[in-house]
């Protein structure tokens, strides 16, 4: 089985290129760097993208601008690399009828997680307004009383409601892909990673992960800076968990004609207060600030459940919270 990895020099590319070779795939790569598994090439560049095609069983696509960005002129630049080039990669995929796609997707396709109200009910709250979180309010309310809520988790049947630039071309790559499996009879699998972390994760740039940014801080001697009041939660799930998600996903029969999507987490949700934390900790200091700052993009909580990647894919996350901060914290970062 040839499999063709786009963004295979990346951080989690990188460890799905190195997962999948183990598990017995030949493995060719499309990167913007020249990795071991292929030239230098760009996914919007159709005929880089058609070379690296060749005889290729299944693609698993992992290339992408990510992060959060760090204002509106950015957003030409995550459509044109993740909406764009994924355009690109599955009208090559059509006409060298490549019928299987892995897809790197993200939980940020959720928008603000699940929430119950005592009223109402389950609920989706809009965006936190400006005025609120200025105030220290860093909750949602309930969207029908403006009650206070019960946080909850969320399934892959959720509606998906795209908060910023990233969040809003990942749903157009979901959205994208099912319409080429329609179109063309191949199967999606969209795996919706949580937040990852682990060695090789790209250092603090304003593009990067939180986890990566707190130990970039703590290596450069300086605390934490944990925003809001600490207390948003978030699920961490280690790279090494998401590479064995990508090697389910690709042995994975799928359904012909549509796309499957699947939360990867570790379901073992923390908050980002725990994890400045618990690798402050670990590094022997400096111990997290808690600033009250805010980003307007962010949500406050998005808690998943991995089950039915555990059902359907047989995905188990292996790498407990504890464990993989503790190595996470003297890991090389990329
Ligand atoms: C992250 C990724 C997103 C990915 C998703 C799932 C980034 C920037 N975001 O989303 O691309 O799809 O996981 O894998 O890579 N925070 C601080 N201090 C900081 C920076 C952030 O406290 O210096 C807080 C934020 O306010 C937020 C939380 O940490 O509450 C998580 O932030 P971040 O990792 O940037 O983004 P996610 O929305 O979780």
């Amino acid at each position: 089985m040839r499999a063709l990895v786009t963004g295979a020099a990346g951080f989690i590319g990188s460890h799905v290129a190195e997962a999948l070779g183990a598990a017995g795939y030949e493995v060719t790569g499309l990167d913007l760097r020249r990795t071991p598994y292929g030239p230098a090439g760009d996914v919007r560049d159709a005929e880089a993208v058609d070379r690296a095609l060749a005889g290729a069983d299944l693609v698993v696509h992992q290339a992408a601008k990510v992060g959060l960005g760090v204002d509106v002129a950015d957003l030409p630049d995550y459509v044109s690399v993740n909406a764009h080039g994924t355009a690109v990669l599955l009208a090559a995929m059509a006409r060298r009828d490549v019928r299987r796609l892995v897809l790197a997707s993200s939980m940020v396709v959720y928008g603000e997680g699940a929430y119950d109200c005592r009223e109402h009910g389950r609920v989706r709250p809009g965006p936190r307004t400006a005025r609120d979180l200025a105030d220290g309010v860093f909750e949602p309310r309930c969207p029908a009383c403006g009650a206070e809520l019960a946080g909850a988790t969320i399934g892959e049947d959720a509606p998906p409601d795209p908060r910023n630039a990233y969040a809003t071309t990942k749903l157009a790559q979901e959205h994208l892909a099912a319409n080429w499996a329609r179109e063309t009879g191949g199967t999606v699998v969209a795996l919706r990673y949580h937040n990852v972390y682990g060695p090789r994760m790209p250092k603090d740039t304003p593009y990067s992960g939180v986890a990566a940014i707190f130990r970039s801080a703590l290596e450069a001697g300086r605390a934490p800076r944990v925003f809001e009041d600490g207390r948003q939660r978030r699920d961490f799930v280690h790279v090494h968990d998401v590479a064995a998600a990508n090697v389910a996903a690709a042995r994975a029969q799928g359904t012909p004609g549509a796309l499957r999507a699947y939360n990867v987490a570790s379901g073992e949700p923390h908050t980002i207060g725990e994890m400045a934390s618990a690798l402050a900790a670990e590094r022997g200091g400096p111990e997290p600030v808690i600033t009250g700052e805010y980003r307007l993009g962010d949500v406050r909580h998005i808690v998943a459940s991995p089950a039915r990647a555990t059902g359907e894919l047989g995905f188990h996350a292996t790498v407990a919270f504890a464990d993989g901060m503790k190595s996470f914290a003297a890991a090389p970062l990329g």
